[in-house]
């Protein structure tokens, strides 16, 4: 697998503040990078520092193979980058921008045809290309900064914060895109949206206060959860307590919890210790009990937790134990 950046050891500070602190990792063709982290942990400034808008304060940046700070030009012809915003010129139309982006980056007649067809049918905006950008609806400018952000058919795409501001469906729309143009790129995609990273990210990054402090795949990264492999079920009401009786007596049930209640049933969620796979077990005992389970789920466990549990001591804030902690799953 072709290694399409590495970034080894990378410090950014503005001043007396360390944006980015001694992080290192590598992307490959073919991946999509979740890059994840808390306001401020560092992550745009990790983007501009690759896509050569800013120089490291140390460390190395290789893209392809060579160092951005010594072939920027080279480097930027491989990159496309979506900034932070995505800001774009209100005034001109998506196909004049696209004819504009081709010109600076110095394409040929040829190269500027082909990459602006490839642009337009991969963000299907081929019906608002004469119209003003700032007349466009907001999914339609951020299909806009994606298509220039792909016209010159980069191997490597550096997306901030893609979907930020979107509608639900926009941002559905949005994530489509991602995954029909990522194929044979290295993506790394800025975000907040955990639901997001599962979505569309074979990889995520965590970063905390400028450090990495998780690189995994995003099943692992939810299997770390606390609620990884709990239990839930929902029961008549009326039976709520004595089964929360019978599954604090099941092994490897660490914690019974009561959540989401309507008026005949509630729910309750068996928190499994260490992860471990109490489904056979909570089955058996409902049954021995005679309780009418009208609904049995395993959770794969919460990014959101995962997230929490890797960021806030490193913030310095304090953890709720029972923060996000009742059960719901879609
Ligand atoms: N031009 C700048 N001058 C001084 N400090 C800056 C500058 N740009 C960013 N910072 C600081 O660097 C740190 C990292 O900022 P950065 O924008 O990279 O974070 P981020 O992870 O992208 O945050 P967000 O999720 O809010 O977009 C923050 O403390 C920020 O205030
Ligand atoms: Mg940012």
């Amino acid at each position: 697998m072709t290694t399409l950046l590495d970034i080894r050891g990378l410090t950014k500070t503005y001043g007396p503040i360390t944006a980015v602190d001694d992080v290192s990792f590598s992307v490959d063709q073919g991946e999509v990078l979740g890059f994840i982290g808390p306001n401020g942990s560092g992550k745009s400034t990790t983007m501009k520092v690759v896509t050569g808008f800013l120089a490291p304060t140390s460390g190395s940046v290789e893209v392809a193979g060579r160092d951005v700070t010594r072939y920027p030009l080279e480097i930027k012809r491989r990159i496309g980058y979506l900034p932070e915003g995505a800001p774009l010129y209100g005034d001109m139309t998506p196909i004049s921008l696209l004819k504009f982006v081709c010109k600076v980056r110095r394409l040929s007649n040829e190269q500027t045809k082909r990459g602006i067809d490839y642009a337009v049918e991969k963000l299907h905006i081929s019906n608002v290309l004469y119209q003003p950008i700032e007349t466009l609806s907001k999914g339609y400018k951020r299909r806009v900064g994606l298509a220039q952000a792909i016209v010159h058919e980069p191997d490597l795409l550096i997306l901030d914060e893609p979907t930020d501001g979107l509608d639900p469906n926009q941002k559905h729309e949005v994530r489509e895109l991602l995954k029909e143009m990522s194929g044979k790129k290295a993506v790394i995609i800025s975000t907040h949206i955990l639901e997001e990273v599962e979505a569309v990210c074979s990889r995520a990054i965590v970063i905390a206060k400028g450090k990495l402090v998780a690189d995994d795949d995003p099943l692992s990264m939810q299997a770390r959860s606390r609620l990884h492999n709990a239990v839930g079920i929902r029961i008549p009401s009326a039976q709520a307590q004595a089964c929360i009786d019978v599954l604090n007596g099941v092994d490897g049930v660490e914690q019974v919890r009561r959540s989401v209640e309507t008026a005949a049933t509630v729910e309750l969620l068996a928190i499994a210790g260490d992860g471990a796979d109490i489904l056979g077990a909570v089955r058996n005992a409902m049954d021995e009990k005679g309780v009418k389970v009208e609904e049995i789920f395993v959770e794969r466990g919460r990014l959101e937790d995962v997230f929490r549990d890797l960021t806030y001591a490193v913030e310095g804030l304090q953890q709720d134990p029972d923060a996000n902690m009742e059960a719901s799953h879609a």
